[in-house]
């Protein structure tokens, strides 16, 4: 953060140092004037008074009784419920001694209580102790707590001075020995900064792009892959403005997640993928949510009372497990460890399987659970959260994740030479098939489902919801809609429901015809699943596309939706144009291309699967990679640097003649293969790989 007022030259750097649990606020101030001065420096904190921030705001007469802080040489310490539980710890850090230190200068003055520092009939924009330049050393004993610390700072002209405030919790002798380990402020902020940045690169460099388009080597570089990272690791626990303080993990979006940073850290996914399948039901459900404290195998579940109340989810979903599929296949065709399908993983509530047996149970379940038609119950949601088919209720998209996992499942069966489940697949999945094509396809579309009654959802002939996108889109991705269906349902797609923001997931909204299981009515037309652009799917309609072959539409779609391309839309987008967000308003709301929710979404995961794996066309596979762009038929040439398997890939993509997809030949170090596929065993350390598309 920079800031110049009146000769004064202000720069604050803030930063987690890599793998620690304490932030740092590096201050450098420099007088740009050709005067003396003399500053006062103030740097602020407010402490919770309890951990959990909901107490917080909403138990005063409790939260505002359990906090003091005391002045230490040069940090603020704020305790709460001092006299018990000496020593508790959350995630490994102190859960009741907080710390505001500075370090690399003097305190002048300091303050540990909120209404002092801010002072009566003042605010944050004049806080008292700020313009007096003395923060008049008083302590909280009850009420609201703060960590506030002053310095004096003399600067000759043209002189800087670098100081740090240090927040984190931490038992004392620890605290004061992180403050003292800043002694050389300039130093060690400086390797600090440069520790995180090479991190950061090491990670990102697994994976670049060069490509004609600024927005996309933008996004996939850098801030997609970031929030990749973000949703990797709080899936959507750890914001204010999702789920309030939720307990857990959602299983459908962790295990969503986990996919936008497997090409990037495989190793890493895998600790992940282990973890979510140990929260998989011994009846092959997911469990719907997995909370923090969850230990493997003595977990409750949705049939236990206790748990339900403990946990607010009272039933399954019909899609948690399905996701695993893509996702285990994904890690597996990446780091090439087809070891992992045989690793022993426990269930959540006991037990224990390989992986390959756990996917079996995932497939179970949906065959336990099947609706008026045979095809999977729709149950208390599917991907919709809003959607809620019951027991004999179907969705077309469970339905298409469905015959999707029974592919990846039927390639591990072929490799394990499992004839009895291949003989059992080659039953099931036609079965399923003809379902879909004879009972769900209408002209040129998908449907949505079936209610309980057997009324279709999202049938052409129906004056709301007549197109729903997800059908569409996973019909293709799924493998199961024919080319022409492929064709006309994507057209469709592009048709009814596109807008300049992106893609509805339905349309037109409900607002006089909804079914009783459409939870989507409560939201505004065009909002969220009601009509809104939701941003997860995006990411599929772009997969989609690709692999239709259909580059230019898919980049039309990145970029309607694609925070990098948002930069001369502030006014309208409103969230950052470096991350992307739950969902878009629609065309039918007034505010079309306004975005909420900022960063906790898993359209991290899917636009960067629909982008890598779409667009750039890596495709992995067991035993090697398939190399398929999809691309705008205006990019002549580009480049991507890929590490893979312990190997290095340098990719060349020449497509002089305007191609969208397809190739004219691929060579490897030289050597020309056959088709667009690199087996394993033609690669060397480092590669030069040439595709030429046109
Ligand atoms: C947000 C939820 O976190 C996610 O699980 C769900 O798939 C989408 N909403 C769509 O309803």
């Amino acid at each position: 953060m920079l800031a110049d007022y009146s000769g004064i030259h202000s720069e604050v750097l803030y930063y987690v140092p890599y793998g620690k649990t304490h932030e740092v606020w590096n201050v450098k101030v420099t007088n740009t004037s050709d005067v003396k001065r003399s500053l006062t420096v103030s740097g602020y904190c407010e402490f919770t008074n309890e951990n959990n921030y909901e107490q917080d705001q909403v138990n005063l007469q409790y939260t505002l009784f359990i906090t003091r802080t005391y002045f230490d040489k040069n940090r603020i310490k704020q305790c709460i419920n001092e006299n018990v539980n000496k020593g508790a710890t959350i995630n490994g850090a102190d859960a009741k001694l907080r710390m505001f230190a500075l370090a690399g200068a003097e305190v002048s003055s300091y303050c540990g209580d909120k209404e002092e520092f801010v002072g009566r009939y003042h605010s944050y924009a004049n806080p008292v102790g700020v313009e007096s330049g003395d923060l008049g050393n008083k302590l909280n004993y009850n009420l609201n707590s703060c960590g506030a610390l002053a310095t004096k700072v003399e600067l000759a002209p043209g002189e800087t001075k670098e100081f740090a405030f240090i927040v984190g919790m931490k038992p004392d002798a620890e605290a004061a020995a992180l403050v003292d380990s800043y002694a050389d402020v300039t130093a060690k902020c400086k390797a600090e900064y440069e520790e995180l940045v090479a991190n950061w690169h090491k990670k990102l460099n697994h994976f670049q792009v060069n490509t004609p388009s600024a927005e996309f080597n933008s996004m996939i570089n850098t801030w997609n892959a970031y929030q990749c990272f973000m949703t990797f690791i709080w899936s959507r626990a750890a914001s204010l403005t999702y789920c309030g303080q939720r307990n857990g993990y959602g299983y459908r979006d962790t295990v969503q997640d986990i996919q936008g940073i497997i090409h990037l850290e495989p190793e890493m996914a895998v600790e992940k993928i282990r973890f979510m399948l140990s929260a998989q039901v011994n009846n092959g459900a997911g469990l719907p949510l997995v909370v923090f404290d969850f230990v493997p195998g003595n977990s409750g579940t949705p049939d236990d009372p206790e748990w339900v109340k403990m946990t607010g989810h009272p039933a399954y979903r019909a899609d948690d497990a399905l996701w695993l599929f893509p996702t285990v296949y994904k890690y597996i065709a990446e780091s090439g460890n087809t070891d992992f399908i045989d690793e022993v993983i426990p269930y959540a509530n006991g037990g224990e399987n390989t992986v390959y047996e756990h996917l079996k149970l995932a497939i179970d379940f949906s065959m336990n659970h099947l609706g008026l038609h045979n095809m999977p119950a729709g149950l208390h949601a599917d991907w919709n959260d809003c959607l809620r088919l019951g027991k004999k209720g179907e969705s077309t998209f469970v339905a298409f994740q469905f015959y999707y996992a029974m592919n990846i499942l039927r390639e591990f069966a072929t490799k394990k030479n499992d004839t009895e489940y291949l003989a059992y697949l080659d039953k099931v999945q036609p079965e399923l098939y003809d379902n879909l094509q004879n009972l769900c396809w209408e002209d040129d579309r998908f449907i949505r489902g079936f209610m309980e009654n057997g009324t279709v959802i999202g049938s052409k002939k129906d004056p709301e919801a007549s197109m729903w996108l997800n059908p569409q889109s996973w019909a293709v991705i799924s493998g199961l809609a024919t080319k022409e269906q492929a064709e006309k349902a994507l057209e469709s797609v592009h048709r009814e429901i596109n807008s300049p923001y992106g893609v509805c997931v339905m349309g037109p909204s409900y607002v006089e015809h909804a079914f009783d299981g459409a939870l989507m009515l409560l939201f505004n037309p065009g909002t969220k699943e009601n009509g809104g652009i939701f941003s997860q799917p995006q990411g599929w309609i772009i997969l989609a596309e690709s692999l239709a072959g259909h580059g230019n539409r898919a980049f039309e779609y990145f970029m309607e939706s694609s925070p990098a391309a948002m930069n001369d839309k502030a006014e309208i987008r409103k969230l950052e144009p470096y991350c992307h967000g739950q969902f878009t308003e629609g065309p039918e709301s007034p505010f079309a291309g306004r975005s909420h929710v900022h960063w906790l979404t898993g359209t991290a995961s899917t636009v960067m699967v629909g982008c890598v794996e779409g667009i750039c066309g890596m495709r992995p596979d067991v035993n090697g990679i398939k190399i398929a762009p999809s691309i705008p038929s205006d990019w002549k040439e580009f480049t991507i640097s890929k590490d893979f398997r312990g190997k290095h890939l340098s990719i060349k993509v020449e497509n002089p003649n305007g191609a969208e997809s397809g190739y004219v030949s691929l060579t490897v170090n030289g050597k020309l293969m056959e088709g667009n596929y690199i087996p394993e065993t033609e690669l060397a350390d480092e590669n030069d790989v040439v595709l030429k598309m046109s």
